[in-house]
């Protein structure tokens, strides 16, 4: 299944259930951490509870609708978005946001990232990278047009260029 068909399933699921459910999510396991949570209502998106709760403000807000990918963060290895994605439906998933996807910013997509300079105003790449890792584990040699496919999170600046040499760069060094 690619991700973005991940993610069409994953809203489809969302919209499925009740818009009231009253359970609340008491612990979540996020960056290898189990964290406790204080009230949380199952149908909060999981997107305020990494912002708002636990302070991991790395994961922006984009759209809200599962339109922009800013939001993008890993459930157990696969790219989601947690925009669209309620906390009840993360169990004892793992999640992993940008601060956990390497402790000191040495993952071969961040040191891409950076050596090729792609951030222009910044506000989509911390969703960019999270796309780009979880695409390199399943595809440590992406096509162009597999690079295109998979990354289909908006970039208002227009780095796309850079997106794509840097997946291509982070792809040769995951090789190695
Ligand atoms: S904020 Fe989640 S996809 Fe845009
Ligand atoms: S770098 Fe500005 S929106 Fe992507």
């Amino acid at each position: 299944m690619t991700i973005r068909a991940t993610v069409v399933a994953i809203q489809n699921l969302t919209a499925s259930k009740s818009m009231h459910r009253y359970s609340v999510m008491a612990t979540i396991n996020v960056n290898g951490k189990v964290l406790e949570l204080k009230d949380v209502p199952d149908s909060t998106p999981l997107l305020w509870v990494l912002r708002d709760h636990l302070g991991l403000t790395g994961t922006k807000y984009g759209c809200g609708v599962s339109e922009c990918g800013a939001c993008t963060v890993h459930v157990d290895g696969e790219a989601i978005q947690s925009c669209i994605t309620e906390v009840g439906d993360i169990g004892e998933a793992n999640v992993v946001t940008i601060e956990g996807l390497s402790e000191d910013g040495s993952h071969p997509v961040q040191k891409a990232w950076a050596e090729h300079n792609v951030p222009q105003c910044g506000y989509c790449q911390v969703g960019q990278m999270m796309t780009a890792a979880a695409l390199l584990k399943e595809n440590n040699d992406p096509s162009d047009e597999e690079i295109e496919e998979g990354m289909w999170n908006i970039c208002r600046c227009g780095t796309y260029p850079r997106i794509r040499e840097a997946v291509k760069a982070a792809a040769k060094e995951m090789k190695k």
